[in-house]
């Protein structure tokens, strides 16, 4: 039975690369099925408790691939009758986080209904057009296009999941012997077929012609399992998932991957600093239309197939899965890179015609596949960058997205790397691959998604991110959907906020550097570290601060240089790599100075601060003068008297600004509310709104420009 010889085999090569499928875990899957807490529960709660039991292990199923289905008894609101409901993942959901709401239900016995109406596999997509008059009980989750693939199968659970192990036997060029050789009648083989209605007919016809039969696996697509218990339909996908791992770990064994390493990975500091110089580039060079956020991912996985020898034809073959290239696009971009004679140089000059030429590559794919009603061309840049020895760079409109995109592609690798070790690995033919990628249906789903927020795609670097104003800022540009670093000195305080903002804006958008700004490297390092996490920088909000108050004969020389370090100098740094990198990016920029209502009026006894603040504000005039013709804009916010979360009013400044006005210190907010014109209070939120204000298109137009968030004080009005 197991006698892998009958099969073209890949030659072992000298080199040792990993050879175990991803999740490269020797272990097989663990039945983690609980009979007490099933017992507890309804049929469609077991669904449920089996849908997120298999989505918790990435080995069975990527991020929203597969679903997984019931078929229950319910009482019909109407009729009071039993009626019989096929409950359903929805479309869209994901099984690993669905809740009870995520899933589809509809009536049988009207799916039944559907088969009469069937003109046919040409018509097959107005079948979809039928699913919502098949709802049960009013249930507004949409049906996916799968269910057909679930309710024709004549079993009462069906799990369809996308394990990368039997995803390597479907994408094998002889997947069908492979899928007896390795299941023999226990689990059937179909040839490709696109989801729809056609292939849950095909799937009902080999289930009732093989009553023994406890599962298919779809070419080029993924598994299905059946069986008439929750239970017993997750153990069986659990063992005919780990038979597939228990094959490709037996015949890997002693054999190198991919033809064997080539190049060999460059140590991980070394990978990150290459990837922090390609990242701004690219993100420049494919951003015209959208911006676009980075991921860089260099896991063992990634290395082996970067390093090897048959990355680039295997690479130029495509995904084969559809999940898979929905999100990569069929094949990635490698870029020209050697790590033996690294010349980032040559590299970095090399990108332009590359990526042109991908482009020129996705027109003319699209030009030979395109059908009479087919949707416009979309952006035609690469998702996947390969950078030998140095991992893999994915670009998306966002975070999240670029971070799965990747997930996917190690879902790829992961594929030909099993494929390709027991037979010759297959992508799908060009033609049907377009038929998926640009599928009506599919672009439905696309013309559905909500509009992005204004500054999606965005990146942010706001220093002080941990204080009053930082931290406020950083969470009104989130809100609009950009990605944010907090970087600031105090660890502490930094991993709160993170960990703060993460939980409400979701952790692919936050990230933490922990940064000197007075110190040069910290500040080049804190940049680069901004790149490899989301690929560049659109906006710096220079905010990193402190205040502080002496009569001009009591200022020591170190407290007047502290203000000038921190202040003047740690702006002009921060700035100044701001600037690189926008012009590596080449699409513009925008900085905001968070300065003071004291760098425009003078103060009593803080002529170290006043002066600073007044460098700042110059600075930011110089800046926007140089920066504007590469449309990098330079604008500043000056607040006054923000009390409410600051850090700088809890310490001395606060009990010194109170001697300074000659009151005590629980009078200096209604000291600082009544001097005000409008005599109203100002918070953290209010500098934010005008820091978001110069950070997004709403202020488009303005360069070189000054807003007081100060309620009010004739003092500092600008002229
Ligand atoms: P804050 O003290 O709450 O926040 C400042 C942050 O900067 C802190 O988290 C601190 O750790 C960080 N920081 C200090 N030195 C740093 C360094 N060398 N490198 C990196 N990070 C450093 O103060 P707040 O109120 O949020 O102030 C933010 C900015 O607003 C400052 O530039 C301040 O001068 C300015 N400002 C504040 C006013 C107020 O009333 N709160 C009024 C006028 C201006």
């Amino acid at each position: 039975m197991h006698d892998s010889r009958q099969f073209a085999l890949v030659m072992p090569a000298p080199g040792g690369l990993h050879i175990m499928l991803e999740t490269r875990s020797a272990t097989r899957l663990v039945d983690l099925w609980d009979d007490a807490k099933a017992a507890t529960m309804s049929e469609s709660e077991r669904l449920l408790y089996r849908s997120n039991l298999l989505g918790s292990d990435k080995r069975i199923t990527n991020y929203g691939g597969g679903n997984t289905s019931a078929k229950v008894m319910e009482t019909d609101p109407l009729s009071g009758r039993q009626v019989e409901v096929l409950w359903v993942k929805g479309s869209g959901g994901d099984v690993g986080t669905i809740r009870r709401d995520g899933f589809a239900t509809l009536y049988m016995e009207k799916l039944e209904a559907l088969k009469k109406l069937y003109r046919g596999v040409a018509h097959e997509d107005e079948m979809v057009g039928y699913l919502p008059h098949c709802t049960f009980n009013l249930n507004p989750r949409a049906a996916s296009i799968d269910t057909p693939l679930h309710a024709y199968v004549p079993r009462n659970h069906v799990d369809h999941m996308h394990p990368d192990a039997v995803i390597a036997i479907a994408a094998a060029k002889d997947s069908k012997a492979l899928t007896k050789h390795i299941y023999g009648d226990e689990i059937g083989w179909l040839p490709w077929k696109r989801p729809g209605f056609e292939l849950g007919l095909w799937l009902e016809k080999f289930a009732r012609e093989n009553p023994k039969a406890v599962g298919v696996v779809l070419e080029s697509h993924g598994l299905f399992t059946w069986a008439d218990t929750a239970k017993d339909c997750y153990e069986t996908t659990i063992r005919i998932i780990n038979r597939a791992i228990e094959f490709f770990e037996a015949e890997g064994r002693g054999k190198a991957a991919f033809g064997g390493e080539v190049v060999r990975a460059l140590p991980a500091n070394e990978r990150r600093v290459i990837a922090a110089k390609l990242m701004p580039a690219i993100r420049g060079m494919i951003s015209a239309k959208e911006r676009k956020v980075g991921h860089f991912d260099d896991q063992a996985a990634v290395l082996d197939f970067v390093g090897s020898r048959d990355m680039r034809r295997l690479a130029a073959l495509g995904t084969s899965c559809p999940d898979h290239f929905l999100r990569t696009k069929i094949s990635p971009l490698v870029v020209d890179f050697d790590p033996a004679e690294p010349d980032m140089d040559r590299t970095l000059a090399a990108l332009p015609a590359a990526l042109e030429a991908y482009r020129k590559g996705h027109a003319a794919y699209y030009e030979r596949c395109k059908r009479g009603d087919s949707p416009p061309m979309r952006d035609p840049n690469a998702v996947v960058y390969l950078v030998p020895g140095v991992g893999m760079i994915t670009f998306a409109k966002d975070k999240a997205t670029a971070r799965i995109s990747g997930e996917f592609y190690v879902n790829a690798i992961n594929v030909m790397r099993g494929a390709s070790t027991v037979s010759d690995y297959m992508g799908l033919p060009e033609q049907e691959a377009f038929d998926i990628e640009y599928w009506q249906l599919e672009e439905a789903k696309l013309q559905r998604l909500p509009k992005p927020k204004p500054l999606a795609g965005q990146v942010a670097l706001v220093t002080g991110g941990a204080g009053g104003i930082g931290r406020a800022t950083a969470q009104r540009l989130l809100a609009d959907g950009a990605c944010v670093v907090l970087a600031d000195i105090d660890e502490a305080a930094l991993a709160s906020a993170e960990a703060d903002l993460g939980t409400s804006a979701g952790k692919d958008f936050v990230r933490a550097v922990t940064l000197d700004v007075t110190r040069e490297d910290a500040v080049i390092a804190g940049f680069a570290e901004t790149a490899v996490e989301f690929g560049g920088i659109d906006i710096l909000v220079s905010n990193a601060g402190l205040a502080s108050s002496a009569p001009i004969e009591e200022t020591t020389l170190t407290l007047w240089n502290r203000n000038m370090d921190i202040l003047a100098t740690g702006y002009f740094l921060v700035s100044r790599e701001a600037f690189r990198m926008f012009r590596a990016q080449k699409i513009g920029g925008n900085v905001v100075f968070v300065a003071s209502k004291n760098g425009l009026a003078a103060s009593p006894n803080a002529a170290a601060y006043c002066t600073a603040k007044a460098a700042e504000i110059h600075l930011a005039r110089c800046l926007a003068l140089e920066g504007a013709e590469a449309q990098i804009r330079v604008n500043v916010v000056n607040p006054d008297a923000v009390l409410r979360g600051s850090k700088i009013w809890t310490g001395e400044w606060k009990e010194q600004r109170a001697a300074a006005y000659k009151m005590s210190t629980d009078d200096l907010e209604e000291h600082y509310r009544s001097r005000s014109m409008l005599k109203r209070s100002v918070f953290p939120e209010d500098i934010a709104e005008a820091i978001y204000f110069f950070a997004s298109d709403m202020s488009a137009k303005s360069t070189g420009n000054i807003i007081n968030v100060d309620a009010g004080n004739a003092q500092s009005f600008t002229r």
